[in-house]
């Protein structure tokens, strides 16, 4: 059985990530959603809420689990069971600081990172350009799981 991890922050999921949630879960057996739960970050939604928020915009996919992590994403991956991370890249931009973070996680234990190319239709999205336009009153509904865009509408009240 292939378990591989799809680790990230998630303030809040976008259909980029959820996107590249579901390629994973159609190709490996397991796919763990680990949530960063950064006290030193501040967030718009806890990390509560964003695993909540997760399961909710993929309630079909069942090999997905999701929790939240604290610390090393390497030691969270062996506490899971898991050796491999999946990343999306939406651009060449993205390349430079996620090869970097893929050679020191392999550095930390014996980890291997998968890349997926983001979807072109989502490569220009970002859970902070959604927060931003979400806090400035544009609509992002085209851009975020209908549960996402109910939350974001609750929150920015
Ligand atoms: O969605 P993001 O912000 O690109 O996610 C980044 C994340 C959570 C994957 C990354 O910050 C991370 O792995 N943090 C855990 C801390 C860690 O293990 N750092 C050392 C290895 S680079």
């Amino acid at each position: 059985m292939t378990s591989v991890l799809c680790p990230g922050s998630f303030d809040p999921p976008t259909n980029g990530h959820v996107d590249v949630i579901r390629r994973a879960s159609s190709m490996f057996d397991r796919v763990v959603v680990a949530v960063i739960r950064n006290p030193s970050k501040t967030s718009l939604f806890t990390a509560d809420e964003r695993v909540d928020l997760l399961r909710r915009s993929m309630p079909d996919l069942t090999n997905v689990e999701y929790d939240s992590f604290e610390g090393l994403l390497v030691d969270f991956a062996e506490a899971h069971d898991v050796d491999v991370i999946v990343k999306g890249l939406r651009a060449v931009s993205d390349f430079d600081y996620e090869l970097a973070m893929a050679q020191m996680n392999r550095s930390l234990r014996d980890v291997e990172t998968l890349f997926i190319p983001t979807n072109p239709e989502w490569s220009y999205l970002s859970s902070s350009l959604v927060r931003e336009v979400a806090r400035l009153g544009g609509t992002v509904d085209e851009l975020v799981p209908e549960v996402v865009a109910e939350a974001l509408k609750e929150k920015l009240v």
